[in-house]
């Protein structure tokens, strides 16, 4: 089925071999010895859980080739789950922070997109996040950093730990990334309260949520969610390994689905959730009756919840 992903996670796609591999290259040490123990180490209880082995992960990646390497790994896999569109996140704090230059990170991201698009015509989108978990100013900083590569970026983010940082946080920076023309996005609703979702729109006036499986449980945010048709960006396997639904018979995609909320499914972090986006429809497929009208309208979904043009739209869909 052809299909666009929308919240993807870079750094979240890194192999446990290219992990090694660059950690070998660049002198990077790693508390694992081989593969199966990375593999072994991905038992996660909650969101910061993962981060915490997340960031590490990340640090491997130094030179631009690295960032070149990683993306084009992903590229491949949009290719061979026919990924039609990319919207791909990055999150420069992540390597900033650490010394690596912001251009760095963004060039090589940038350059296997485009070597992509020119090779199998994949469509993309580049998406900038901030680290919640930083200050303000660190995201004052790193909007002003992406200012000169404005136009090869569509929309600014927010990810990292949700609670006890909320949207209400940044406001004044995505003020400034909406006065830039960038599309507004933010992480809410994943291990956080219903009411990040409602600071997510009404503050940071978002154009989409990242994951907001929590607005369930606010009918009224339901009701705006639906008439407003703001799109969710569900991760379901994501979901099951962060602990956020015991199981994902439990899960509240296709109810959302019902009640005629936009959501999208999509793989956050593929490599450390146990699957790209097939394997996010397939696991959907096996937990619940699926019918080819749901999968279909779940893709279907994932273009219109795009930021491409409108003409371009029309050639998906
Ligand atoms: N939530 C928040 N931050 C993240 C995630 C996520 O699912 N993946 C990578 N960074
Ligand atoms: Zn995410």
């Amino acid at each position: 089925m052809p299909k666009a992903e929308l919240h993807l996670h870079i750094d979240g796609a890194i192999s446990p071999q290219m992990m090694f591999d660059l950690a070998e290259k660049n002198s990077v040490i790693l508390p694992y010895k081989t593969v199966e123990e990375v593999e072994a180490a991905y038992e996660f209880s909650d969101l910061q859980s993962f981060l915490d082995l997340y960031y590490q992960g990340a640090s491997v990646l130094q030179t631009e080739q690295d960032f070149y390497d990683l993306t084009w790994d992903y590229c491949l896999h949009c290719q061979a789950d026919n990924i039609l569109h990319t919207e791909i996140s990055f999150d420069p704090q992540t390597h900033t922070e650490r010394g690596i230059a912001f251009d760095t990170v963004i060039s090589g991201t940038l350059r296997a997109l485009k070597d992509a698009e020119q090779k199998f015509g994949l469509s993309y989108k580049l998406m900038l996040n901030f680290l919640r978990h930083l200050s303000e100013e660190s995201a004052q900083q790193t909007l002003q950093s992406a200012l000169p590569w404005a136009e090869q970026i569509t929309s600014i983010g927010l990810d990292s730990s949700e609670l006890d940082h909320p949207p209400r946080k940044f406001e004044r920076v995505f003020a400034k990334a909406r006065a830039e023309g960038f599309k507004i996005v933010a992480h809410a609703g994943e291990e956080g309260p219903p009411d990040y979702i409602w600071q997510a729109i009404q503050l940071l006036k978002v154009d989409r949520i990242d994951h907001g499986v929590r607005a369930d449980e606010d009918p009224a945010l339901v009701e705006y969610l639906i008439q407003h048709q703001i799109p969710l960006t569900v991760c379901p396997l994501s979901n099951v390994r962060l602990c956020v639904y015991e199981n994902l018979q439990q899960h509240n995609i296709f109810k959302m689905l019902g009640q005629n909320i936009r959501v999208t499914v999509n793989s956050d972090d593929p490599t450390y959730f146990g699957g790209y986006l097939n394997d996010n429809f397939f696991a959907l497929a096996d937990a619940f009756p699926m019918t080819q009208l749901q999968a279909i309208q779940l893709a279907h979904n994932s273009f219109t919840a795009s930021f491409i043009s409108d003409q371009q739209k029309q050639f998906f869909l």
